[in-house]
């Protein structure tokens, strides 16, 4: 545990939030997840029962361990329920305006002393942090998906973020057994999605233009690098529209057209194929 964060408030249920959420208990923190949907909060504590099932089969961890995590998480529809929170980490939906309007509201309702982290990787905390009083209150703490396997964090100190808090920020990722990585400039995508990025764009031109299958891309991806699982795969795992909107995102802040998002993924963002959660993304999922 960490000496200046004893309780987390985690807001957004969805795969980020509800992991973050159940990393933070396994550690032994109280948390509080938040979300405005109720069904979502839900599917949220329902993924992470079959996911600690699994780990209880595997005899990864035992029953008391799990029965004790699930303890320490409380849920609730109001941001109003995180106001006993020293650490905030956000994973609404990637969209600033939200992004803001939580910080906002948050600021008036979380004590003063309580820190506040985006989850987003593309959105700087720089962006949301004038919306609070506390802007030297305010990093990115970047979780990777699936967040209860992936070892790595990346910490963010923006130019309002205090070394203080960018410490703290720091200590608590290591206090919740993740390895941290502080990045002392902030910059949108910091360091893993700016180099995933690259591979996933040239994996989408290969494909577009008819090189390879997305299989034989990712074959080539697993077998040739040694990647646990190839680009396809992978946008399938963390969500095709994420990669839309981070897109989206980078081409409305450069004006740039290389930045746009590919055709192929417009395609399949409007036709709701979205990967692992919609059962079709690039693969089929039954
Ligand atoms: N949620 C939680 N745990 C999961 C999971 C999920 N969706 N999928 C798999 N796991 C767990 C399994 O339970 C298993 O746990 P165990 O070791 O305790 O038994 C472990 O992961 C390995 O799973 P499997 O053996 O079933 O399958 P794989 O060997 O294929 O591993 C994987 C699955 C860990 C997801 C692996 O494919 C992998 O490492 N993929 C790369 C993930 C990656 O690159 N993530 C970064 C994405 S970019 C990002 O997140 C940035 C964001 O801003 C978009």
């Amino acid at each position: 545990m960490n000496n200046q964060i004893k309780r987390v408030g985690v807001v957004g249920a969805g795969a980020m939030g509800s992991q973050i959420a159940m990393v933070c208990a396994l550690a032994g923190y109280p948390v509080v997840l938040q979300d405005i949907s109720q069904a979502s909060l839900d599917r949220g504590i329902q993924s992470l029962q079959a996911q600690m099932q699994k780990r209880i089969d595997k005899g990864r961890l035992d029953e008391r361990q799990v029965d004790e995590a699930f303890a320490k998480i409380s849920t609730t529809l109001s941001l109003h329920g995180l106001s006993d929170a020293d650490l905030i980490i956000e994973a609404a939906t990637e969209k600033l305006d939200i992004k803001r309007e939580v910080f906002k509201q948050l600021d008036s309702i979380v004590k003063v002393e309580a820190i506040f982290a985006t989850n987003s990787s593309t959105i700087v905390s720089s962006k949301v942090a004038d919306a609070t009083f506390r802007p030297d209150k305010v990093c990115n703490i970047h979780f990777f998906n699936p967040a209860l396997v992936m070892e790595l964090v990346e910490v963010v100190k923006g130019p309002h973020t205090s070394e203080k808090t960018a410490q703290i920020a720091h200590d608590f990722v290591k206090s919740i057994k993740k390895t941290p990585v502080l990045l002392n400039k902030e910059i949108s995508g910091f360091i893993a999605n700016r180099i995933l990025g690259k591979l996933m764009d040239e994996a989408v031109f290969l494909l577009e233009n008819g090189y390879a299958s997305h299989e034989e891309i990712d074959l080539v991806c697993t077998k040739a690098l040694n990647h646990p699982i190839g680009p396809f795969a992978l946008m399938d795992l963390t969500g095709i529209d994420v990669n839309y909107f981070v897109r989206m995102q980078r081409f409305e802040e450069s004006g740039n057209e290389k930045d746009k998002p590919a055709e192929l993924i417009r395609e399949k963002v409007n036709k709701g194929e979205l990967g692992r959660k919609t059962g079709k993304g690039f693969y089929t999922y039954s």
